[in-house]
């Protein structure tokens, strides 16, 4: 895999106006071309379409709602977050899953909704510890991604999924480039085998505790397609930092050991 490699920013509950013109600012002095997308709250949205409308910096939600529109208090529609000029939304994210025990169902539904908006859905997929020490990855993995084929069809080439193993996010513990090789063609066979050939052109990030530090090992690994970044997405220079390291890799990706698998695709 030699594409160009995406990176994602996911500020999940922090930031405000203030940081949104901030982080413009830096976009705008030092920009190091290469595909990238700052998912923000909601509330945040107005502000990153005026601030980074002029960058080459996009934009995106993290959740959407399920449903279209109607009585859903508080839920926010992949068409309003359309009309906000975003680009992207993050579904899935395992905070998601487990502080609003959202099922692989209505996973599928958002990247449903999320896609006949316009949006690409970035879905996060990933096994906690006790699933990773009970060698279940490969088959939480499977589960986590079944109901989304079957729902998307040919579709599924639209979207941009990301591993991110949930012992590694936030923890300072990010998973080895080993690991991540071999869950990734993991995941690649697995969507090929239940999708067909399409599905190949699935883009598969990495996140966990990325930083401007090891980002450029996750980069070089040749299944990776890019980043998932959380807490290091926050100050605009690591983000840059993580960015810039994506550009350099996005031409000479290098198989790191990807032999041994973690499961059978089916
Ligand atoms: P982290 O978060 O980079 O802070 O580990 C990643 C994520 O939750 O998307």
């Amino acid at each position: 895999m030699t594409a160009a490699k995406l990176v994602v920013g996911n500020w999940k509950m922090n930031g405000s106006l203030v940081r949104v013109r901030a982080f413009a600012d830096v976009v705008a002095r030092d920009w190091p071309g290469c595909e990238s997308v700052l998912c923000v709250p909601h509330p945040l949205l107005p502000a990153a379409q005026m601030a980074f409308g002029a960058t080459p910096l996009r934009w995106g939600a993290q959740d959407c709602s399920a449903e279209d529109d109607g009585a859903f208090t508080g839920e926010v529609s992949a068409r309003m977050i359309g009309e906000l000029g975003a680009r992207y939304v993050i579904i899935g994210h395992s905070e998601r899953r487990l502080a609003h025990a959202e099922t692989d169902g209505q996973i599928a539904s958002k990247a449903q909704r999320a896609l006949a908006a316009g949006l690409t859905p970035i879905v996060c997929v990933g096994e906690n510890a006790e699933e990773r020490d009970g060698e279940q990855t490969a088959m939480v993995l499977r589960r986590q991604l079944v109901q989304l084929v079957r729902a998307l069809g040919r579709d599924l080439a639209c979207v941009v999924i990301a591993y991110e193993p949930v012992w590694a996010i936030g923890t300072g513990a990010a998973a080895e480039p080993g690991l991540i090789e071999r869950t990734h063609g993991f995941i690649a066979d697995m969507l090929v085998f239940h999708a067909g050939p399409s599905a190949s052109a699935v883009r598969i990030l990495y996140g966990g505790s990325v930083n401007p530090r090891n980002a450029g090992v996750f980069l070089s690994c040749s299944r990776v397609a890019g980043l998932l970044v959380g807490g290091a997405s926050l100050a605009p220079t690591d983000f840059m930092q993580i960015c810039k390291a994506a550009a350099q890799c996005s031409d000479n990706a290098a198989s790191v050991d990807g032999n041994t698998p973690i499961g059978q695709a089916s």
